[in-house]
């Protein structure tokens, strides 16, 4: 079964500058990504996966080829459309959490509907299911410093989650994590992913999440050298 793609990215190139040159940061990348996906962008430190993974979560634009993401062309987006395509149907999760510190947990997983025009009742339940899929709805009056990292980061799960988004980007996830703490939210991703449909991208040099990818996506010096779809790597 072929899934529809939402994501096709054509000839992408992306040049930074530096001084009076530029930097190539990624070199013509073609890569289509369908709905309900669990991929991971792998590779060494410095070979494009963040660079990747901001254009196709519209925060950054090509340089040159195009990025089609939810039917719209990331180039072309004005500021403003490009925060409508995020806050409508992308959730974001970043190596360090980025919760606002002076909120409870609840208003940090609220924060994203907060733009959207819904009910208080349908806003209180929304974030109780967010919370409820990441095992942290006793504590929903904490604040992210009484917080363990790994619940933080479930946290920033719950919000990236909260408004059922198409596609979820998450760059270096387990990147502060521990052993346990990985595991234990690649699992919730996992779980959300067969659940919801949720596609789910991630960038990462990290094995133990490499080992729950779907598909496997390797970048090298900004282009990709292998893309495969991979089974059973858990074990162990
Ligand atoms: N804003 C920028 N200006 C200049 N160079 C950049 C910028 N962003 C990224 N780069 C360079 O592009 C390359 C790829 O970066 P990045 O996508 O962050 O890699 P990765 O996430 O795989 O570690 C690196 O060499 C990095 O230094
Ligand atoms: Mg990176």
């Amino acid at each position: 079964m072929e899934p529809y793609a939402i994501i096709q990215i054509n000839g992408l190139v992306k040049r930074f500058p530096i001084g009076k040159g530029e930097f190539t940061a990624l070199n013509r990348i073609d890569l289509s990504f369908g709905k309900g996906e669990f991929s991971g962008l792998v590779g060494p430190s410095g070979s494009g996966k963040t660079t990747l993974l901001n254009i196709i979560g519209s925060l950054d634009t090509p340089s040159e080829g195009t990025a089609t993401v939810l039917e719209q062309n990331v180039g072309a987006l004005t500021a403003k459309k490009a925060a409508v395509l995020r806050r409508q149907q992308m959730g974001f999760i970043f190596q360090t959490y980025n919760l606002l510190p002076v909120y409870t947990v609840f208003e940090n997983v609220e924060f994203p509907l907060l733009l959207l025009n819904l009910r208080t009742a349908e806003r209180y339940k929304a974030v109780m299911d967010a919370l409820d899929w990441v095992g942290l709805t006793d504590k929903v009056k904490s604040r992210p410093a009484q917080l363990s990292g790994g619940e933080c980061q479930r946290v920033a799960i719950a919000r990236a989650m909260v408004k059922k988004p198409i596609l979820v980007l998450a760059d270096e996830p387990t990147a502060n994590l521990d052993s346990d703490n990985s595991h234990h939210i690649l699992q919730t991703m996992e779980k959300l992913n067969r659940e919801l449909q949720t596609t789910f991208i991630f960038a990462t040099h990290d094995e133990k999440v490499i080992r729950y990818l779907k598909r496997k996506i390797v970048l090298k010096d900004g282009r990709v050298s292998s893309d495969e779809w991979v089974t059973n790597q858990r074990e162990g």
